[in-house]
């Protein structure tokens, strides 16, 4: 899957968008480590074994944004579909396996399908298998980091666009973040629409769990960032050092996810090393939950109309649809 925030621009490419460069990663992480409080960009969380942690993560019982989401399309897809509006062209933001989208062909009936994602070999495979099932369909996969800047080829007509931006992604960046990435969905479709997947604010007692869940997936997914870290900088983080802490800020509407230090530890690598003191923590996620009129009023912040939202039985999760 995309990385929510990673900070490079790519150029679009069909599907063969080279990773990041290296030193550019490797400058951003000295940064952060050396910064007081201490911080590491969340796309480091997704090395093959982190895709694979969050994947599982999605089906742990304490982890609902998945299954709402579903439910929702399952429950209110059609309501959902007539909103849209006839999709000439749909644009899925982190298409990943590209399964979400491919549940909505039925009711969408896109004609051309684009999926954007910065694993362009993933994406790949995905689109082998959607070009035969579905021989009519033209596809253009795009390998992109679309988190800080967004353009399709030119041969992809304007009119007509509307972009899936599903799984609460949008909650990974902070709120000017969120907003920019909006305004570029925007500028994007002259006359088109949005689906996007936004958690809500709900009891601690729901959210704390769904990021610090019994089986320690959650833990084993933000502490594999180190091993990953280790991997691109050449640092020697001892994963035993360290602990996941997630916990919910009820002013900030948002979850935070850390590594907190176990002991005193020095982390080194070829360019600088950094004192941690037990208690010392690495921010390593955060993940906001909106109101409904919280994000109907970020929306509109970005030029979006008819903003409408459906939400699962238990109104934990939202599905906004919203015309340009
Ligand atoms: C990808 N993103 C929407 C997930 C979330 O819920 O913020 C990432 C995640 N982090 C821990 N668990 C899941």
């Amino acid at each position: 899957m995309v990385s929510p925030s990673a900070l490079l621009a790519c150029p679009p490419t069909e599907a063969s968008a080279p990773r990041l460069p290296r030193q550019a990663d490797q400058r951003e992480l000295q940064a952060g480590l050396l910064d007081r409080p201490a911080h590491i960009d969340p796309k480091f969380l997704y090395d093959a074994l982190g895709s694979s942690l969050f994947s599982a993560i999605t089906q742990l019982p304490e982890y609902y944004p998945t299954r709402c989401e579903a439910e929702i399309f399952e429950r209110h897809g059609a309501d959902i579909a007539r909103h849209a509006g006839t999709a000439q062209t749909l644009v899925d933001l982190g298409a990943g396996d590209c399964a979400k989208a491919e549940r909505l062909f039925p009711a969408l009936r896109p004609r051309h399908y684009v999926p954007v994602d910065i694993s362009a070999d993933y994406l790949q495979a995905a689109v082998r298998r959607l070009r035969l099932s579905y021989p009519e369909l033209r596809i253009t996969p795009l390998g992109q980091d679309f988190s800080q800047s967004l353009s399709l080829p030119a041969d992809i007509p304007e009119a007509g666009r509307l972009f899936f931006y599903p799984g609460s992604s949008i909650g990974n960046l902070d709120p000017d973040g969120a907003l920019a990435m909006l305004e570029r969905i925007r500028a994007l479709c002259p006359d088109g629409g949005l689906l996007v997947g936004v958690d809500l604010v709900k009891s601690s007692a729901i959210l704390e769990p769904a990021y610090d869940d019994a089986l320690h997936l959650t833990a084993a997914f933000n502490l594999n960032l180190l091993r990953h870290v280790n991997a691109v900088l050449d640092a020697d983080f001892d994963v035993d050092d360290w602990r996941h802490v997630a916990l919910f800020d009820r002013r900030r509407s948002r979850i935070e996810m850390h590594l907190e230090a176990r002991r005193n530890v020095r982390v080194a690598w070829p360019e600088g090393e950094r004192l941690f003191a037990a208690g010392e923590r690495i921010h390593t996620e955060n993940s906001y939950k909106f109101t409904p009129q919280a994000f109907t009023a970020l929306l509109e912040r970005a030029g979006f109309a008819s903003v409408r939202h459906w939400s699962d039985s238990r109104g934990w999760f939202s599905v906004f649809g919203a015309r340009a």
